[in-house]
């Protein structure tokens, strides 16, 4: 019966909080390893973002943000003080953009941009344009740096595959789209999303220390001391100085699969995605991937006789077709009825469902997201224990659709650090974040240049 069958899924989704301590000594020794080596599981990413903006970091910069849904263009005026204006144009990235050549995405970011700059800096409302605007891009996307402008995309993730990109520095790859656009900008800084969130929150509120991004991916940064950095001891670097890590913590057990719980629904979201093996962690948690794993157990229960008798399912046959942004939907219905989840049902794919079967997804859409602020909160859990910020207590900066979206969402990660952390759990709190691919970069384009400037 169904009810067997939601007893079943419910011992599979369900993390106890010893199975989640378990987890966090996992992930901090990945952190760890991260930390002294290349080329690990874990990238632990150094940016060379160098220490916190000292808030008199000033001026007007472009902002490119390339995400996993769309691509933003923003001016940002960074006023000093905590506070900056900000204006913004978003485009959609189709699915055929996402798989075609690489250098052609760079083209169409280009000419997104041009647009944008033509639109603002020319007509009646003429902000003065200076002969050559500093350029933040924010590529969301693992990318090995050896210094702030540059980098060498590792992997594509969230769905993108984009041939001739991967091992490329996709900083110069930009910039020849640039220069074919003839555009009057010059690219101070490449950054990842989470880095620009942890410099944007921290500029705005400074007990923020950790950001993370719970959207199509799910990423962390945080600051590092140099010298906990062994990997790049080389360098030359002040050892006392601090240097902003992108964690790229998505990849946590890939491959080896040795410390998750995976199901075989993730396992065949894994199998079937155009990385199987790579992004684990992620894969259970991000936008990306909630409403798939929520398909594919419905369709196990279709083939198995439970759900939809003598109706044809052939709508919710189709990969990827169950958004997550339904998880969300069916969460929040108020009525007794779930007159929201029939909605969903008839209208996007075609069929009728009985009350019972409604309360069923419910059911599960509680457990899957569950599953996935939970687990965020170990991945948390695992810096805030390096870093030895639990008595103190920090502000996690978040971003993204699904923290911003999902009803529960931030409550559920708040519970799982209590679960974990027990009572002290309370001091780790996640908030709102800045908008962190425009205002975090163009922080971390202001703090380019004081360094510049500086000689440094
Ligand atoms: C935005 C941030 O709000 O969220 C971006 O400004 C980030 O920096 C994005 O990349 C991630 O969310 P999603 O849901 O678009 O992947
Ligand atoms: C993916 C990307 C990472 C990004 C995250 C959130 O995990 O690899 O770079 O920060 O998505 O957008």
């Amino acid at each position: 019966t169904m009810a067997d069958h939601l007893r079943r899924l419910e011992s599979l989704f369900t993390l106890t909080p010893q199975r989640m301590r378990m987890i966090v000594e996992a992930f901090k020794e990945a952190l760890e390893t991260g930390l002294e080596k290349n080329d690990q599981v874990v990238p632990m990413i150094p940016t060379y973002v160098f220490g916190w903006p000292t808030s008199k970091e000033q001026g007007d910069f472009l902002a490119l943000d390339l995400g996993g849904t769309n691509l933003r263009v923003c001016l940002v005026t960074v006023q000093g003080n905590g506070q900056f204006e900000l204006t913004q144009s978003k485009y959609r990235l189709t699915e055929e953009q996402k798989q075609d050549d690489g250098q052609k995405l760079f083209d169409f970011c280009a000419e997104c941009l041009k647009t944008f700059i033509e639109s603002n800096f020319s007509g009646e409302n003429e902000v003065k344009a200076p002969a050559k605007l500093p350029l933040g891009f924010t590529f969301s996307y693992p990318c090995s740096q050896a210094k702030i402008d540059h980098g060498v995309l590792i992997r594509w993730t969230k769905g993108f595959g984009a041939p001739n990109t991967e091992g490329n520095d996709v900083a110069a790859m930009f910039r020849k789209s640039l220069e074919k656009y003839q555009l009057p900008v010059t690219l101070t800084a490449l950054i990842n999303d989470t880095t620009g969130t942890l410099l944007a929150s921290h500029y705005v509120n400074p007990k923020t220390k950790i950001a993370v991004i719970f959207g199509t991916g799910c990423n962390a940064a945080y600051m590092e001391r140099v010298e906990n950095i062994p990997k790049i001891s080389k360098l030359g670097i002040d050892p006392s100085s601090e240097m902003a890590i992108n964690c790229e913590w998505g990849a946590f057990d890939s491959f080896e699969h040795e410390h998750l719980p995976r199901t075989k629904y993730d396992t065949i979201v894994d199998e079937s995605s155009n990385k199987p093996g790579e992004q684990a962690f992620e894969k259970l948690i991000s936008g990306r991937y909630l409403g798939e794993i929520l398909r594919l157990v419905i369709c196990e229960l279709i083939d198995d006789g439970v759900l939809f008798l003598g109706q044809n399912t052939y709508k919710l046959e189709v990969a990827y077709c169950f958004d997550t942004a339904f998880l969300s939907l069916m969460e929040s219905d108020p009525t007794d009825e779930l007159l929201m989840i029939i909605g969903i049902f008839s209208h996007f794919f075609a069929v009728e469902t009985t009350l019972a079967e409604r309360q069923f997804f419910r059911a599960l859409a509680k457990l899957i997201g569950k599953r996935a602020a939970r687990l965020s909160a170990c991945g948390i859990a695992a810096i805030v224990s390096k870093m030895g910020y639990l008595d103190e207590g920090c502000l996690v900066g978040a971003d993204g659709s699904l923290y911003n979206k999902y009803p529960g969402f931030p409550d559920r990660v708040h519970e799982g650090l209590v679960d974990i952390f027990g009572d002290k759990g309370r001091n780790i709190l996640t908030c709102r974040a800045e908008d962190g691919s425009g205002v975090g970069s163009a922080i971390i384009a202001a703090m380019t240049k004081v360094r510049k400037d500086a000689g440094i």
